[in-house]
């Protein structure tokens, strides 16, 4: 420890002998640190709630207040946030027992009297050396995992980098939320997410299935009704947007809903207010929606199956899910992640997947995404023998699917190597969200010449047919994104915050 940490240091010394304490004091001053002093247990701990301290040093015999009871005060704080100061108890001579005690009780160390100042002050700073490394170590520990999820969604890739950026951006606010994606990519668990991290969090988080609820019954149970509004009507029974007044309701598979619905659930998003089936008049609500669908949105609008102003209302923004083929980085932090929770649930004690285990992992397209890779791993640990998780564990589907050749497809269609290089630069380009800074630096090209060959491309368009499955991807066109980044309301491109787009009718903006 330098000089300069030294004297940010703050050290306490505990002590009801005057000389003593004043001994102690000087010592320690002099070699540069911060010391404040107490005659005894109960003024201890006084200082010490008022924080600062990092490092006691106490007499057990006080008259007040003995040194091991405040020991026992002072480590375990009734605020768990800041760590307790570590103690050093200076024990009578012969005194073992005492000793003992004060180390179980959470002392770091113990000097017996008659000591030696050398022996204290080496004593004082192997204790706050300690002390710097274990938080040192946590400070670490906590920045090597916060990249990696956000609350309880684990994602590495840059997409789901991009995904927590907004949640945490979204925090302050209340608009509307269209959440798209595959089935089992996650849509659910960023919806809760986004309602968790709002300042509705306090509030009700209601989830509707709006495709696994009758249409009959849909706009009852959305919308609530009165007594005698139909035969079985006995009583007034509110509907899940009165549930959710003042917080949240996540409308799912929202591409499902009828026409008639549609029309309703627009009138709530601009009046903010319902109409109980059998009301005489409109009740207000104060409510944010979130939805989210696996269907393509846009080509429901094309074909007149959902309505354009519905549409807008409901995505203010836009997250877009990517299946898990496409976020490659994702899986093996994802399998870990589900592998520590079936431990935790089943008590069985299985720590890793075997290399072999993680290639097939690695390798499998994931059609079912996120669901279906959790869905794997706690199989394969219901299964498991040993303490790893071998491919027998693997369900024979996944274990079976052979990585494909890289270069196979390449061969078989006779690409020229600028071909080649095209399809790759095209598909890093894609699984970077379309971000040339980050597209660059993956392939190892400086930026510029990235924008220089993507210039040339476009001035000698390929066959948008071409495609090699690179990776186990699914079929993408070169020259066009996938469907769901073409619908996205937030490119990714430079900006690294994704620019949120407000629909410019929309009071929805808090
Ligand atoms: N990034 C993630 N991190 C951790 N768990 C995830 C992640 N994404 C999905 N899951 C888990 O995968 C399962 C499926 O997720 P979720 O229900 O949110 O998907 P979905 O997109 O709503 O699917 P569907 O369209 O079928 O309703 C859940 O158990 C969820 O906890
Ligand atoms: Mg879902």
């Amino acid at each position: 420890m330098d000089k300069s940490e030294r004297a940010r240091t703050q050290l306490l010394i505990v002590e009801d002998d005057a000389a003593m304490r004043e001994l102690l004091t000087e010592s320690l001053v002099e070699e540069g640190y911060r010391v404040d002093v107490a005659a005894g247990g109960r003024a201890g701990i006084e200082r010490v709630r008022q924080g600062g301290v990092e490092l006691v040093v106490t007499d057990v015999k006080m008259p007040d207040m003995d040194g091991l009871d405040m020991l026992a005060e002072i480590r375990s704080p009734v605020d768990a946030s800041a760590a307790p100061p570590h103690v050093i108890v200076i024990t009578a001579f012969g005194s073992i027992e005492t000793a003992k005690r004060a180390l179980k009780l959470g002392a770091h160390d113990y000097i017996t009297k008659p000591f030696e100042i050398d022996d204290l002050v080496v004593a004082v700073e192997k204790a706050l050396d300690e002390r710097n490394l274990r938080s040192e170590v946590a400070r670490l520990r906590k920045e090597v995992a916060r990249p990696y999820r956000f609350e309880n969604i684990i994602g590495k890739s840059a997409p789901m980098q991009d995904v927590f950026a907004l949640i945490r951006r979204l925090s302050s606010s209340a608009v509307n939320v269209l959440i798209t994606g595959e089935s089992g990519t996650g849509k659910e668990l960023v919806a809760r997410a986004l309602h968790f991290n709002s300042p509705r969090a306090k509030r009700t988080f209601v989830a509707v299935n709006c495709a696994a609820i009758p249409d009959t019954l849909l706009e009852s149970e959305l919308f609530g009704y009165k007594r005698g509004a139909f035969t079985d009507a006995r009583t007034d029974r509110p509907g899940m947007f009165v549930e959710a007044d003042g917080g949240t309701i996540f409308l799912d598979e929202i591409g499902d809903l009828t026409p008639a619905l549609q029309a309703k659930l627009l009138r709530v998003l601009q009046e903010r207010e319902i109409r109980p089936l059998g009301a005489a008049r409109p009740e207000k609500v104060d409510v944010r929606v979130l939805s989210a669908t696996n269907r393509d949105l846009a080509q429901r609008m094309s074909e007149g199956a959902f309505r354009e102003d519905l549409f807008y209302r409901l995505n203010v923004i836009e997250v877009v899910l990517p299946p898990l083929r496409d976020r490659a980085e994702d899986v093996l932090p994802l399998a870990d992640h589900f592998l520590q929770e079936a431990e935790k649930r089943t008590g069985k004690r299985i720590h890793a997947f075997t290399q072999a285990a993680l290639k097939i992992l690695l390798g499998y397209p994931w059609p079912g995404n996120v669901r279906e890779l959790e869905n794997v791993v706690e199989r394969a640990v219901a299964l498991a023998e040993g303490d790893q998780i071998g491919p027998d564990d693997l369900p024979p589907q996944v274990r079976e699917r052979r990585s494909p050749d890289v270069l196979a497809g390449a061969l078989a269609r006779g690409l020229t190597l600028s071909e080649l290089e095209r399809e790759y630069i095209n598909r890093v380009l894609q699984a970077e969200g379309g971000n040339k800074t980050r597209a660059a630096a993956r392939l190892g090209l400086d930026r510029k010449t990235l924008y220089r060959k993507l210039e040339e491309y476009q001035r000698a368009p390929g066959d948008p047919t071409a495609e090699i499955p690179l990776e186990n991807s699914g079929p993408h066109e070169l020259d066009e994104p996938p469907a769901h980044e073409r619908t996205a309301e937030i490119p990714r491109a430079e900006a690294t915050m994704p620019i949120p787009r407000v629909d410019p009718s929309s009071d929805d903006l808090e």
